[in-house]
């Protein structure tokens, strides 16, 4: 496993096996999201595009008590309006870059999400919870609104009753009620950490097929933004592009001669 130590990204980075695991590494401030740590994000992903050994991503936070507290309302505090404004376009890219990642990425939420710490999250395609930890879109109760994907993403994930609930209200909401939503996949069992929860629960990637991967996701993702017609050509380009692999043929063979097949990612 190798480690890189967080550098003043805020982000620290490991790797186990073809997983990486993304630390949000600003204990000291809840994880908060700096520019720095939402420019290290999309390049991290960016680049990962390009790792081909990469089979899936955790994104967690450092310490106990945060996934991440929000936006860096200390920074905030010294940014002037046009810097504001200037700023909400690089979580939309970030979040992008994240969203738009052909392996999947897990979100090991090992703490409080609040705000754009639940956004951030909402951009993953899995989320893990631990037990003890809070989530919730808070930004009214600060007078703003979720403005880094969270009102378009959440009501995709929960429906929109829901959404507008937990938004209008800055609801917290407690794992229990989180997972009842569907806004998280899985809660942590007794003494199991929400990496680990993460990391078991997309241990199978380790020898999926990763062109199927990568189509499946593509095709997921553009579920609630088509009309059903649309979204049935889209599966349908997207599902050509598994039919000239190796890894189909080898999945053929696989079945034929009773044994597991061996996916090579071609
Ligand atoms: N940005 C910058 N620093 C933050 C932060 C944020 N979003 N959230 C917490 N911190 C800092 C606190 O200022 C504090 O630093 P200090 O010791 O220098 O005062 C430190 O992290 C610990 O926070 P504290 O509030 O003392 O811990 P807590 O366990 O009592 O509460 C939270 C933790 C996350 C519940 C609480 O800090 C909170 O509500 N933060 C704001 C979350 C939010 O609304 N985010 C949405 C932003 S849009």
């Amino acid at each position: 496993m190798s480690h890189e130590p967080a550098s003043d990204s805020g982000v620290s980075v490991t790797r186990r096996g073809p997983f990486a695991i993304w630390t949000l590494d600003r204990p000291d401030r809840m994880n908060a999201l700096s520019r720095a740590v939402l420019r290290e994000l999309g390049r991290l992903a960016r680049a990962a595009v390009r790792d081909e050994g990469l089979r899936g991503v955790v994104l967690t936070g450092a310490g106990e008590k945060a996934f991440c507290a929000g936006a860096d309302l200390k920074e905030r505090q010294s940014m002037s309006l046009e810097e504001v404004r200037e700023f909400l376009p690089l979580y939309r890219a970030s979040f992008g870059a994240i969203d738009a990642l052909p392996v999947p990425v897990v979100a090991a939420i090992n703490g409080v999400a609040f705000g754009g710490g639940l956004e951030l999250a909402l951009a993953c395609d899995l989320r893990v919870m631990s037990r003890s930890a809070q989530v919730g879109l808070t930004e009214t109760s600060l007078a703003i609104i979720p403005g880094a994907g969270g009102t378009q993403r959440l009501p995709r994930i929960v429906g929109l009753a829901r959404a507008k609930e937990m938004v209008l209200l800055a609801q917290r909401l407690d794992a229990p009620t989180a997972l009842a939503y569907g806004l998280v996949n899985r809660v942590t069992g007794e003494g199991e950490s929400a990496l680990d929860c993460a990391l078991a629960l997309i241990a199978p990637l380790a020898h999926a097929a990763p062109i199927a991967i990568a189509a499946a996701l593509a095709a997921l993702d553009a579920a609630a933004d088509m009309p059903l017609e649309q979204g049935l050509s889209h599966e349908r380009a997207c599902y050509e592009r598994t039919l000239d692999s190796q890894d189909r043929l080898e999945a053929l063979a696989a079945f034929a001669e009773k044994r597991k097949p061996v996916y090579r990612g071609f």
